[in-house]
């Protein structure tokens, strides 16, 4: 989390730095700053707040006060000291000549401040950041690196523990950003006769096709016309060039109200690239996967770790790799892994997924594991990201960047992803025969246009939420992959409307939650297909009618043709018949809508940007 730009070149760093906030606000939006040197020497700018405060701020100082042509900015999701003005980034040194931004978290700041405190340095903020700030004056003011802006800057890092990306500006350099990465991201992007600095592509992506990808522990030092890599230790060390596939419009809104909306409406292709390229004459190919055939052969577990949506996702693929491949399947949300002790070895998979591949918890598990012995697979949409880096191979989705921070194309496209590993080792097991998988494949084929139709159902679901108002509750329930949907529709209206969701398996809530129901309670029931397995789909539609007659208000999501729900729902709506496994795909598109809809009748109008919440949690 923490969005973090750099720019040296010949236009205003404050525009270039404020437009590419704006591109990154979601990975952090309660406060902002940025620092501009130039000929009138090191100037800063920083509100608590959203990105408009900070504008309105700049409205007021003029930006003619923050001329200058190289640049650091910062978009805060606060984890030490509170959001406010003191706390945003830059942080500023006491000589006022140096400026540092921070994402992560420097553990041993205590210790450095204390240290700083007893030299008389005295610190404004409640910040683990400013303490490098403080280091990187003294450094340069003092001793053996002293007006040596490179080796100050190596000093500091040196000194700094935990997982940090900092951003360095000296006003004597008034060309020249230093930056650093250790387990964040940062990644540069190059530019004809300019350089960047971004956490990730959306910063520079409407300059700069081309893009650095700095490996763990690296240096970079941008000027106008070069950027140059070392190591903490000040040698020479290597960056991965490459092209950037995203243009500006992926990260734009494109004409949809909100930046979710656009990334519902974006989920067959979301689907469909992920599945592109993975089926070729009659097999299925993770062809950025490094784990071979015999090892995927050789498997007799396989572990999920996920957070959140991505766990959701996860729930599906123990579904999927149990009915196809007939080994365990165990999931667990990732903060909880590493600290369980699980039992894994070499014939252990585990399954990592992540949207962001910055997800610490994730990461964590990601580390665990391979400390004991299995392989990890990854599932990420973000090239380049940390929790790939660190896998043993990677199947990329390819969803696009997802700036909504409620997840919706990146988890249907986990979904997808998911299914393909699960193909992959049924292949490689042998336990479906080939024209089996064949004709999986193909009904998965299906999917984005069926999605398409499940679009068409938006203005039905924006009635409903008109109907049903400002609620208070709401509970989903589902059986069987049905669940993980009631699971992800509770956690949307969560995120979204601030309203109290829960999601329960429908065989549940004779146990307990049924005590939860009375008159006129909303109640999502994802319902499975009659065509699938008979006794799940009879079981449902009783207990359909159990909240029924308790009072409660039933949204039914049943495909088309089932018409043993009609009697018992309040609501219907119909998606198109698919194989069980894959209903998921589409049950979970319309409460998508349904959380969008209530949040907004509920007052919540920036569904982009939950309270409380930032797009990539990259603290455990
Ligand atoms: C929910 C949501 C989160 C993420 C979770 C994991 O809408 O977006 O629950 O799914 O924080 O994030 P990634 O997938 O980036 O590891």
């Amino acid at each position: 989390m923490c969005g973090i730009v750099g720019y040296v070149g010949n236009r205003q760093g404050l525009n270039l730095a404020l437009e590419a906030l704006r591109r990154m606000e979601y990975r952090g939006y309660d406060s902002s700053g940025i620092a501009v040197a130039g000929s009138d020497g090191l100037n800063m700018v920083k509100r608590a707040g959203k990105l408009a405060n900070l504008e309105d701020k700049i409205a007021d100082v003029g930006q003619e006060s923050l001329a200058g042509t190289t640049a650091i900015g910062h978009t805060r999701w606060a984890t030490h000291g509170r959001p406010t003005d003191d706390n945003a980034h830059p942080h500023l040194a006491y000589d006022g000549k140096a400026a540092v931004v921070h994402n992560g978290i420097i553990e041993n700041f205590a210790a450095l401040r204390e240290e700083l405190e007893r030299d008389g340095v005295e610190l404004v903020s409640d910040t683990d950041t400013e303490v490098a700030a403080q280091l990187l004056a003294k450094a340069y003011n003092e001793g053996e690196t002293a007006g040596n802006f490179r080796d100050s800057a190596l000093t500091v890092l040196n000194r700094l523990e935990g997982a940090f990306t900092v951003l360095f500006l000296h006003e004597d350099h008034p060309g020249t950003v230093i930056a650093a990465r250790r387990s964040t991201p940062l990644i540069v992007g190059v530019g004809d006769g300019e350089m960047f600095l971004g956490s990730d592509v959306a910063a520079f992506i409407e300059h700069t096709k081309q893009a650095v990808e700095l490996g763990q522990d690296s240096v970079v030092v941008i000027t106008a016309d070069d950027y140059e890599i070392l190591d903490f230790d000040g040698r020479p060390a290597e960056g991965r060039p490459f092209t950037i596939d995203w243009d500006l419009q992926a990260a734009e809104k494109g004409g949809f109200d909100s930046f979710m909306m656009k990334e519902i409406h974006e989920q067959p292709a979301a689907v469909r690239d992920t599945l592109a390229g993975h089926f070729a004459d009659g097999r299925v190919f993770l062809d950025e996967n490094n784990i071979s055939e015999t090892e995927l052969k050789s498997f007799d577990q396989v572990f999920v770790v996920a957070c959140g949506s991505a766990y959701h996702s996860g729930l599906l693929a123990k579904y999927a790799i149990e009915h196809w491949v007939r080994i365990p399947v165990q999931i667990e949300v990732a903060s909880e892994f590493r600290y369980r002790d699980p039992v894994l070895d070499e014939r252990t998979l585990v399954l990592a997924i992540s949207q962001s591949g910055e997800t610490a918890d994730t990461l964590e598990a990601v580390r665990h594991a391979k400390t004991q012995g299995a392989k990890v697979l990854a599932v990420c949409n973000t090239n380049g990201s940390q929790i790939p880096r660190e896998s043993d191979a990677v199947l990329y989705t390819h969803a696009g960047p997802e700036i909504g921070v409620a997840s919706t194309k990146a988890f249907l496209a986990q979904v997808a992803a998911n299914y393909i590993v699960g193909l992959a080792l049924a292949q490689a097991k042998g336990t479906k025969f080939p024209d089996e998988i064949k004709e999986i494949w193909e009904r998965l084929e299906e999917i984005p246009a069926q999605i398409e139709q499940v679009l068409e159902t938006k203005d039905d679901i924006q009635s409903i939420a008109d109907t049903l108002g400002a609620v208070q509750t709401m509970l989903f329930l589902g059986r069987n992959v049905g669940f993980p949907v009631a699971l992800e529709g509770a956690l949307k209206l969560k995120e979204l409307a601030y309203i109290h969701a829960e999601g329960f398996p429908a065989g549940e809530l004779k146990h307990g939650p049924i005590a939860l129901i009375e008159e006129d309670l909303p109640v999502v029931v994802v319902v499975p297909s009659p065509r699938g397995v008979k006794l799940l789909h009879s079981k449902i539609v009783s207990n359909i009618q159990e909240i029924r007659a308790r009072g409660a208000r039933t949204i039914v999501i049943a495909e088309e043709g089932d018409t043993a729900v009609e009697p018992y729902a309040n609501w219907l709506i119909r998606v198109p018949q698919t194989p069980s496994i894959m209903q998921p795909l589409l049950a979970t598109v319309p409460l998508q809508f349904l959380a969008a809809d209530i949040a907004r009748a509920c007052g919540n109008d920036d569904i982009d940007k939950p309270r409380n919440l930032a797009k990539s949690v990259t603290v455990e």
